[in-house]
């Protein structure tokens, strides 16, 4: 295993041990909202500070970007992208689906992510050009053709609420083709499971790169495929994904295609 992965992998188990810690005590947390539907916790503030001690002082040099303590400048080469909870309303409700998401771009491609999962222990981990792992278990995505008997997930836009009668536009369009749409609360390990055949594909509108980053890159090295809406590669920028093995990507896409307004073209 590449040393950087292993010091993600550190970031994430201490980020764990934060979330684990409070779980059973939730009404003891001080919730803040940060804009609607939007909850934060000092959970996840103590789990991003603790992975940014752990990263800093492996690479002192290195850019972080988290989602709680914004940007951290330094060599802008090595990016960090850090989602130190994502889940969060789950998480607040005792509903164990979360995860700790944590990526490293160099020179823009990802090169190392971990989405890590404390209450299952379960920990996806990929390299570029390595494959994705599922503790330490090569994973892959499905080979089904078509939408015809899939899993599929996705993330209802309730911070984007301008968009939801798009979504439900392509909602009904999928529904019918496909034998399930899961919604369950963490984009990182959405795509995690995607990567490891639980699921054949993915689509939501306006994520954030945090929500995403790390996630993308398990999909790719588990052979499957990730894009924007028009399926090229902006969905790092315009928070729009679609992901899936290659012919669920494209069903996907062709599907959606037909109700995307103008600002959900990419
Ligand atoms: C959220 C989760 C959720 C997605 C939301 C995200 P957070 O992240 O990934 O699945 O639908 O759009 O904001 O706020 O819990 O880190
Ligand atoms: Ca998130
Ligand atoms: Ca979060």
């Amino acid at each position: 295993m590449h040393p950087t992965l292993n010091i993600a992998i550190k970031a994430a188990r201490k980020a764990g041990d934060i979330i684990l810690r409070y779980h059973n005590q939730i009404e003891l947390l001080t919730i803040e909202n940060k804009a609607a539907n939007d909850f934060v916790s000092e959970v996840d503030k103590a789990a991003e500070d603790a992975i940014i001690d752990e990263l800093k002082y492996a690479f002192p040099n290195h850019s972080i970007l988290g989602e709680e303590n914004g940007e951290i400048l330094g060599n802008s080469q090595f990016q960090w992208i850090v989602d130190p909870l994502d889940g969060t309303t789950n998480y607040l409700h005792g509903f164990p689906q979360y995860s700790v998401s944590i990526a490293l771009y160099e020179n823009n491609e990802a090169t190392h992510a971990v989405v890590y999962d404390p209450f299952k222990e379960e920990m996806f981990t990929a390299s570029r050009g390595q494959g994705a792992y599922l503790n330490e278990q090569r994973i892959r995505t499905t080979n089904t053709y078509g939408l015809k008997d899939t899993l599929i997930g996705t993330g209802f836009p309730f911070k984007v609420p301008q968009h939801l009668d798009a979504y439900l536009a392509m909602f009904k369009a999928i529904h019918p083709k496909v034998a399930g749409i899961r919604r369950a609360g963490s984009a990182a390990l959405d795509l995690a499971y995607l990567a490891a055949g639980r699921m054949d594909g993915f689509w939501e509108i306006e994520l954030n790169i945090w929500d995403i980053a790390g996630g993308a890159l398990l999909v790719k090295e588990a052979g499957g495929f990730i894009g924007d809406f028009s399926g090229r590669d902006k969905y790092l920028e315009t928070g729009n994904v679609v992901a899936g093995n290659e012919q669920v990507f494209k069903a996907i896409l062709k599907t959606i295609h037909p109700h995307l307004t103008k600002d959900l073209q990419q």
